[in-house]
């Protein structure tokens, strides 16, 4: 394939886990708002424009129930039991381009 194609290919890619992201954001933004501009259920950090690496860190062990800061871990939780480790990839993604 010549570096046209595979550019295409990455371009194309990326446009789909962004939408993906998007769509999988639908679920969180009743808590975290829109833009991940509020302090879901008046406890966590607002969210949106965090770093991709962080939020992966952060949902990976919730989703393990590894990590419960203001002792709602439970509630990311359960958010969290039915995502792929890709789906969680997407949302940070998504996230970290979020302007709260
Ligand atoms: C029912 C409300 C609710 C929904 C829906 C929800 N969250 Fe949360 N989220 C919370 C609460 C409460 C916390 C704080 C948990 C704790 O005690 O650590 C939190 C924490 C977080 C944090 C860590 C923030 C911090 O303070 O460091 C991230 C990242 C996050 N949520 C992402 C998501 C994503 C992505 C989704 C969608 C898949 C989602 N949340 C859906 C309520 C929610």
């Amino acid at each position: 394939m010549n570096k046209f194609r595979w550019t295409l290919l990455i371009t194309t890619f990326s446009t789909l886990a962004m939408a993906n992201g998007e769509e999988l954001y639908k679920n969180c933004a009743g808590c975290h708002g829109d833009n991940g501009q509020k302090k879901a259920l008046q406890q966590s950090a607002p969210i949106g424009g965090q770093a991709s690496d962080t939020t992966i860190k952060q949902l990976t062990a919730y989703k393990n129930g590894e990590l419960n800061q203001y002792g709602l871990g439970n509630i990311m939780k359960m958010q969290l039991l039915t995502l792929t480790e890709e789906n969680i990839r997407d949302l940070a993604n998504y996230i970290a381009k979020l302007k709260p």
